[in-house]
């Protein structure tokens, strides 16, 4: 059988495939792919391995009828149409767990950069500004015993805040089911969206994008947070109505953000690139040597499983199996 893997991943994973006896056809190019070149590199492929970036929509679906199994490079699957894939009963599945962590770090890796202004004071003082020690010089915001305020405590969400409890932050979260390890650890409060806006001192969002999370943050929202807040976002970038947070930032509603993630995503707001007082990353927060290593190895064994005709260990559309 044939696979199509969509950009060079870590070697666990190819070798995995090729120990297994698959066919594999990577990406050549140093680049994320066109819709053309997907729909070409899938021709006469058995399964494939997208990354976030690729929106395998209807027509990629559509274009190969022996398409059997589609593994996402990513725990994120909102670039994928499940229903086109379910309609047609492929598989389709994701690498979460090990990257649970990873990510969790990096949100607090842009919480503390925001918050301390590690990014401006790297850069004023590469620029030969730092003429002594002022008491008035990069003045940011504590972090310890403020209040955490959590979007979606799912397995990153959860991460995140229990990262929290050296700096004995007061907790706050919102999620539709109670989170019975945060509210016994950390004595975390389940909150309603206006509370935790209008309470958080740092706000993180870990929430899957979809119909109902899209710009679960807008204008109101950041009308509504308080002048210190630090807002981080290492989900997806549509969650946050971009314009509006660059508005917010420009005229500072709030001290600063933190993200990995973007609407448009290479693209990103013009206004956003020339704040100060927002840290941009390249949705880098699963990027670690070992957890990309994972990731490859996790993908390889979900498209082996869904080759093999079982239900692979972590399908997104598992209902497929029993229509
Ligand atoms: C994912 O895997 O969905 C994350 O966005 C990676 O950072």
């Amino acid at each position: 059988m044939k696979i199509f893997i969509t950009r060079k991943i870590p070697k666990a994973g190819v070798d995995l495939l090729l120990n297994e006896g698959y066919k594999i056809h990577i990406n050549q190019y140093n680049r994320a792919l066109t819709k053309k070149e997907i729909i070409a590199g899938l021709k006469n492929k058995d399964g494939i391995i997208s990354l976030l970036s690729d929106k395998i929509d209807k027509e990629i679906i559509n274009s190969n009828n022996d398409l059997k199994m589609i593994s996402n490079y990513a725990v994120g699957y909102d670039n994928i149409d499940i229903d086109s894939a379910s309609i047609n009963k492929i598989p389709v599945s994701n690498t979460p767990d090990v990257l649970t962590d990873t990510t969790a770090e990096m949100a607090w890796a842009l919480l503390f950069s925001v918050s301390r202004r590690i990014v401006e004071g790297d850069y004023f003082t590469r620029k030969g500004k730092y003429k002594g020690w002022d008491p008035m010089l990069m003045l940011g915001q504590d972090i310890s015993y403020k209040t955490l305020g959590i979007i979606g405590t799912g397995r990153i969400g959860t991460s995140f805040a229990l990262k929290s409890k050296g700096f004995k932050m007061k907790v706050l979260y919102l999620d539709e089911k109670k989170n019975q390890t945060l509210e016994k650890e950390l004595k975390a409060k389940k909150v309603n969206k206006n509370e935790l806006i209008k309470k958080s001192d740092f706000i993180s969002i870990h929430l899957p994008l979809n119909k109902s999370t899209f710009h679960f943050i807008g204008l109101k929202e950041l009308k509504e947070m308080n002048k210190n807040t630090i807002l981080i976002n290492t989900s997806r970038g549509s969650i946050i109505d971009e314009y509006a947070l660059a508005k917010a930032l420009e005229e500072k509603w709030i001290f600063g953000a933190g993200l990995d993630v973007y609407e448009k995503e290479p693209e990103i707001n013009k206004k956003l690139l020339k704040l100060n007082n927002v840290i941009i990353q390249p949705h880098s927060a699963s990027a670690t040597f070992r957890t990309r290593s994972n990731m490859a190895i996790i993908a390889a064994k979900n498209m082996i499983e869904g080759l093999n005709g079982k239900i692979p260990t972590n399908c997104v559309n598992k209902k497929i199996f029993k229509m």
